[in-house]
Parts: C-alpha cells; sequence; structure tokens
C-alpha cells in the first residue's frame, strides 16, 4: 500500500528533478555567439518599423541553430555566418553600425533599399 501510493509521489519528484536539471543545465542556457550580439546590436540600431520586420532576431533564439534560422541569415554547414541577405525585406538603415569584426566567415551581403 505504501509502495503504490508513493509512486505518484516519487514520479513527480523525478520529473521535478529533470525540469530543474534542463533549465539549469548550462548547455540550455542561450548565450548569444559574438555574431549573434554584433546582429542584435545592429537591428537595434535600425528604426523601429524596421526591427519589428526582424522579430526572429531575438535573444531567445540566439544560439547557432537559432541564429541560422534568423530571417535572411545564411550559415555555412557548420553554423557560422556566411552571408545576410535581406533582399525581401524592406528594412531602412545603414550598415555602419555592423561590426564585421564578429563575423569573420560573412562574405555575402544582399540589400536592397
Ligand atoms: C522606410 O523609409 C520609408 C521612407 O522614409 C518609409 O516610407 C517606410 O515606411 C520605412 N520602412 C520601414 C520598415 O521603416
Ligand atoms: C524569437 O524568435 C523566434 C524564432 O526565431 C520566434 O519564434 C519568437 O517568436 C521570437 N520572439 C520574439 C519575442 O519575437
Ligand atoms: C569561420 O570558418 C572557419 C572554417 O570553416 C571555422 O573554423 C571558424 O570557426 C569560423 N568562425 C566563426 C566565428 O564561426
Ligand atoms: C567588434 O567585434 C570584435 C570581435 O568580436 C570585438 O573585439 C570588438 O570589441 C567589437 N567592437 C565593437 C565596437 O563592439
Amino acid at each position: 500500500m505504501i509502495a503504490a501510493s508513493c509512486k505518484p509521489f516519487m514520479a513527480a519528484t523525478l520529473l521535478l528533478l529533470i525540469t530543474l536539471q534542463l533549465y539549469s543545465s548550462p548547455t540550455m542556457a542561450v548565450v548569444p555567439s559574438k555574431a549573434a550580439s554584433a546582429l542584435l546590436e545592429w537591428k537595434s540600431q535600425l528604426p523601429s518599423q524596421s526591427q519589428a520586420l526582424l522579430s526572429s532576431w531575438n535573444s531567445s533564439s540566439s544560439d547557432s541553430a537559432g541564429l541560422c534560422s534568423w530571417k535572411g541569415i545564411v550559415c555555412d554547414a557548420w553554423q557560422s555566418v556566411t552571408g545576410l541577405n535581406l533582399i525581401h525585406v524592406p528594412i531602412n538603415g545603414t550598415l555602419r553600425g555592423l561590426n564585421f569584426s564578429s563575423l569573420p566567415n560573412l562574405t555575402m551581403v544582399v540589400l536592397v533599399n
């Protein structure tokens, strides 16, 4: 009887521990890479309407896989940013605020404005 009534409690405790483990594990934390930080910094300098067009560019999706799925970002097979293709994104602004040193593998930039 005791064992049977303990099971759900233990299962719940185990689930809680697993959940805590997931949230506290350093590998789960999203730490923006230099590339992501440079792109977010550049985005923050754009007019707000332009920033709104880049809503996928956000710190919660800034791990390497997330970064490579940001609108207009082109990555190579090693998830290194190689291109910026904003041909279909009508943003306003200049590239002046983009820190290219943080994007050493960037070889293609397509902007039409
Ligand atoms: C870009 O600038 C043009 C002209 O000032 C304006 O009409 C347009 O709404 C702007 N677009 C964005 C996304 O800010
Ligand atoms: C952040 O980006 C992800 C996809 O890259 C998107 O699903 C999510 O809605 C975005 N968050 C915000 C606050 O815009
Ligand atoms: C740039 O590409 C090289 C070769 O693929 C790679 O070793 C390096 O880690 C990349 N750099 C960044 C910052 O992704
Ligand atoms: C640009 O990026 C490089 C490499 O990540 C960094 O050393 C430098 O401080 C950055 N410059 C600015 C102005 O943020």
